[in-house]
């Protein structure tokens, strides 16, 4: 980021429940430490506990509470970061026991959506989140903590904000959450204008490599980073590969395990592009080793949001790295392509959005879809007939349109429901369905 603080120094904490193993707990946290750099915070020291079930008062149990306490003494630490959302009286407690500012998982993702959202959209949904989540936190604590210089899980909303009472916090949600109907109908029109084209949404895990496909598939123009969330708003743009219809790609927001849920709903209109699309390109990063965890995190969103699963192209990228193998962890590798795939959908295609490698199966993949909805027709219209030519044009996606002395012909993709009306002005019925290698 442009302005280089001083980085906060911060203490990542997790829990191990009997559900899971210590070294996916340690996955866990690997990644929170990564959401927290993304923050601008360095991680200078883990602790986890080991524990039946979270304490409902102080998540980790007092004890535990305690030896954070000294250990953020020790190590000069000004923050700790719990890998789980408290409720509020957790976070109270926990902030009485440890004498730190603490924060939450959810808290820690929504400061960085307040880093990165740039358009008004973003910018009003990430308020409205933020505002959702601090409402029953609001007690002095808050107030206290934006006297503070500031740092992770105090930006965005203003200072002032934070010291006013919850009926002007709530009147201001009523603000934004009308602000967001209006930019939602925007988003309408924005979709009717790309009247009939064929849509295709992409999504998935931060830093899959959602925006390095989206160039790829269209001129480009996405800021691909390695960075989690690089991307807040959904861009679209026409495809650049040659296909049955005129083809618009939709890059969206990424996910992340245990996204707030405040954060979903008020990204939601985001995310119905993917709702509204016509396939979805699921992006799997399979040189991850939490890939196969990611990968289900992104069809519970996709399945919450009523995607329906039968549009979805599992897209597996990043398939000219290596995996590292996730049972030891001690750095052997197999090469992607090896028995990772044996699980493959047929609907799926194995791709290196960096290098190109695959891009071709997919393109055909994407025609195929578009193929499906209608025919290509080889068409024929009389000169006194432009009635019928104009109607095409309403309705059908051209190819190829010439002029003759006594007609004009056309090759156009005609949806299903509209491809009788056009039958006698067809000359040859062409079922040239795209070939898939
Ligand atoms: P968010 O905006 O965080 O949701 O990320 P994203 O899914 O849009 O990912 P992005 O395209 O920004 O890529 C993340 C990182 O992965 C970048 O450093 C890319 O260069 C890298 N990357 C993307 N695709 C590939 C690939 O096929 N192979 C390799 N090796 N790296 C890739």
């Amino acid at each position: 980021m442009s302005n280089k603080k001083v980085q906060e120094k911060v203490i990542a904490v997790g829990l191990i429940l009997p559900t899971i193993s210590r070294s996916a707990a340690e996955e866990h946290l690997d990644e929170l430490e990564q959401l927290i750099e993304t923050a601008g915070g360095t991680v200078v020291d883990r602790v986890t506990a080991k524990r039946p079930s979270p304490d409902p008062a102080t998540w980790i149990g007092s004890g535990k509470a305690e030896e954070v306490k000294r250990l953020a003494a020790r190590r000069g630490a000004t923050l700790v970061v719990f890998d789980d959302d408290l409720s509020p009286a957790q976070s109270r407690n926990l902030e009485e026991a440890i004498e730190t500012k603490i924060l939450d998982r959810s808290g820690l993702i929504l400061d960085i959506f307040v880093r990165r959202a740039r358009s008004r959209e973003a910018k009003t949904q990430v308020e409205l989140a933020q505002l959702e989540y601090m409402l029953p936190r609001l007690t002095k604590a808050w107030s206290h903590l934006s006297r503070q210089a500031g740092g992770i899980g105090t930006r965005g909303v203003g200072e002032t904000q934070l010291e006013i009472d919850r009926r002007i916090v709530r009147t201001r949600i009523s603000h934004l959450k009308s602000e967001l109907v209006k930019i939602e109908r925007t988003r309408q029109t924005q979709r009717k204008a790309r009247g009939g084209a064929f849509t295709v949404a992409l999504v998935g895990y931060t830093n899959a490599g959602k925006s390095t496909l989206f160039n790829r598939l269209t001129r480009g123009g996405a800021l691909a980073a390695d960075q989690l969330f690089a991307t807040l708003d959904s861009k679209s743009q026409k495809a650049s590969f040659e296909a049955p219809r005129e083809t618009v790609v939709i890059d969206t927001v990424g996910f992340v395990r245990k996204l707030p849920h405040n954060l979903v709903a008020s990204f939601r209109s985001t995310m119905e592009e993917a709702v509204s699309a016509d396939i979805v390109l699921h992006v799997i990063d399979v040189s991850h080793p939490q890939f196969e965890d990611q990968r289900s995190v992104g069809e519970d969103v996709l399945r919450n949001l009523g995607v329906d699963l039968e549009k979805v192209i599992e897209v597996y990228n990043k398939v000219d790295r290596q995996i590292l193998s996730r049972e030891d962890g001690e750095g052997s590798s197999t090469p992607v392509g090896g028995g990772f795939f044996t699980s493959l959908r047929t609907n799926a295609a194995k791709i290196s959005a960096l290098t190109g490698k695959g891009i071709d199966r997919l393109v055909g993949l994407i025609a195929n879809a578009e193929l499906e909805g209608g025919e290509v027709l080889d068409l024929e219209f009389p000169h006194d007939d432009s009635r019928m030519l104009a109607r095409l044009h309403e309705v059908a996606t051209i190819h190829h349109q010439r002029q003759t002395d006594m007609s004009t012909l056309v090759t156009a993709w005609v949806p299903k429901e509209s491809a009788q009306i056009f039958l006698p002005y067809s000359a040859t019925l062409l079922l040239n369905r795209v070939k898939v290698s």
